[in-house]
């Protein structure tokens, strides 16, 4: 049996430690052999795929990024189906282990209704897929974000300055709602929930009159109230999805004309994404890479590996797909509490 597996869609620290997990069980228990798909479905649609032994992954769960590459490629734009059957069939590739988040996953579950052999493994650190209860990356994400937030706070203080920190959350506010509690913020913004910049000065204000310096964080998909639309400037994606990013800077200069505080605006972006994964994601990476494995040998075409408490299981990639794991408003209102 060989086994195709890709990485797809923005990385994420903790894809190298599924990949080794993959590889590793399948070699030792169930003596199948792994071919690495370059780039995600890219490599698939244009056959760009290499043989992956056991050694080539020794030692690379700790390691950021993924050693197969990815991109936002949409395999329905590159053939579809056919193609996708065309090539695994020439490369004698009996099942596939997709590793994406929201976009990659639903090309998968769409790719399996269409009878193409696939199991998905959900990655994304912003934490958004329903039917996981986690998904790997997002735990180091939240420490880089912590960490930033707490450095950002140091020289705010020394300044008197406002601090604007820009999180990732496209959909979601599960970064900076975590992020914003473990680092004291005082003011979370997040796309669930709706909040006018008067409220927003208001809190801002609150914690100048305590002599401290304001820290409001703010994840990129947030949408102030009384406004339509994402904060978008930069296009759309290979998924149609918009390029997100600049919120923050949008909000420091109105903060700053309202309140008569100086604000600054720092966009974390990529950084929450690079690096080496935190111990939790390598543990939690490794299980589903070890547990994708076995579920391509059992041929449960159109599941996904997902996380139930502390357990692993399977679960339909559409349950995993169709609705996205919101922030809970009750969520928010208990961080809420300690606001301004
Ligand atoms: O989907 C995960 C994510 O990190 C989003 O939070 C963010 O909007 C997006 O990826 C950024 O993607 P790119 O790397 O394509 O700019």
């Amino acid at each position: 049996m060989s086994i195709g597996i890709l990485t797809s869609g923005g990385d994420c620290p903790g894809l190298n430690a599924v990949i080794r997990g993959a590889v590793i069980k399948g070699d030792r228990i169930h003596q199948v052999s792994f071919l690495g798909i370059r780039d995600g479905w890219r490599g698939l649609v244009e056959d760009d795929i290499v043989p992956l032994p056991r050694h080539d992954v020794r030692g690379i769960s700790r390691a950021g990024g993924t050693i197969l590459g990815t991109s936002r490629t949409n395999p329905f734009e590159h053939g579809g189906i056919e193609r996708v059957r065309e090539v695994m069939a020439a490369r004698g590739m009996t099942g596939l282990i997709a590793i994406g988040g929201e976009g990659t996953l639903t090309a998968a579950r769409r790719l399996a209704d269409g009878g193409i052999p696939v199991v998905g493994v959900p990655k994304t650190i912003d934490n958004d897929l329903s039917a996981t209860d986690y998904t790997f990356g997002f735990d180091t994400a939240v420490s880089i974000a912590t960490e930033s937030i707490d450095r950002l706070r140091t020289t705010a203080e020394s300044h008197h300055r406002c601090m604007v920190v820009e999180v990732m959350g496209r959909h979601v506010g599960w970064i900076a709602l975590h992020a914003g509690i473990a680092a004291g913020a005082h003011a979370i913004l997040i796309p669930e929930v709706e909040v006018s910049i008067e409220q927003i000065c208001g809190w801002v204000e609150n914690a100048r009159d305590r002599r401290r310096a304001p820290v409001i964080v703010v994840a990129e998909g947030f949408v102030p109230s009384g406004e339509e639309h994402l904060h978008a400037p930069r296009g759309l994606d290979a998924f149609g999805r918009p390029r997100l990013g600049g919120i923050g800077e949008r909000l420091a200069p109105q903060i700053e004309a309202i309140t008569g505080i100086e604000t600054r605006a720092a966009t974390l972006g990529h950084l929450q994404r690079g690096g080496v994964p935190s111990a939790y994601d390598r543990v939690l990476a490794t299980r589903f890479g070890t547990a994708a494995v076995d579920a391509v040998v059992e041929k449960r075409w159109g599941t996904m590996v997902s996380l139930i408490g502390t357990d692993i299981e399977l679960v339909d990639l559409h349950s995993a797909t169709t609705v996205l794991k919101t922030v809970p408003l009750e969520r928010w209102d208990e961080a809420a509490i300690l606001f301004g």
